[in-house]
């Protein structure tokens, strides 16, 4: 074993523990969107000679919500115990970016670009199965998730954080948001 190798399932893996985990048909959907999402801004700021990891990207953005279906029973964490349950198959890089992908757990605006951050984001252009500006899917997470004075808090922090981090990717990026969707179609 390399001491610095990372462990990352291959997309075939990825879809083997989907199916495992019986996600629903429109969380894949939305699943298979931001990954492409992620990848062609990780892309474009590749070519601006940033150094990402793709391979981590992929799988990371294809099982972000891969606790989902479940919690919606259980009403667990899923951002967390996606985190976890990656980290128990032998994936706790992939794991660490699943467990950031509602909120990071550190963000340096001026900083690299981090695979976290791209999944992260990408999450917030795609609402249900389309690619929408950040504002539309920002107010739908506000209305579906915040039900009292600390999620409202915790809500205003998780925007502004979202503004900043879209600000941070599209300048390294060079393009602009709005541009997003017409160039995945
Ligand atoms: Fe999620």
């Amino acid at each position: 074993m390399g001491m610095d190798r990372i462990e990352i399932p291959t997309e075939e893996e990825c879809y083997r523990l989907i199916r495992e985990m019986e996600m629903l048909e429109h969380i894949l959907s939305h699943s298979r969107l931001v990954c492409r999402v992620a990848l062609y801004l990780a892309d474009r700021i590749i070519e601006q000679s940033y150094i990402l990891n793709r391979e981590l990207i992929m799988a990371a953005a294809l099982l972000h919500d891969i606790t989902k279906t479940r919690s919606f029973e259980t009403k667990e964490d899923h951002a967390q115990t996606g985190g976890e349950l990656l980290e128990d198959q032998g994936y706790p890089e992939v794991g660490r970016i699943v467990g950031q992908h509602v909120c990071l757990e550190i963000f340096d605006k001026s900083g690299p670009p981090t695979e976290a951050e791209i999944v992260n984001y990408a999450d917030k252009r795609v609402l249900h199965d389309q690619i929408a500006p950040l504002a539309d899917r920002m107010d739908y997470i506000r209305k579906r998730y915040c039900k009292t004075q600390n999620q409202e808090a915790r809500y205003r922090w998780l925007l502004a954080e979202a503004v900043a981090l879209e600000e941070k990717l599209f300048r390294l990026a060079g393009f602009y948001p709005e541009d997003l969707a017409g160039l995945i179609d």
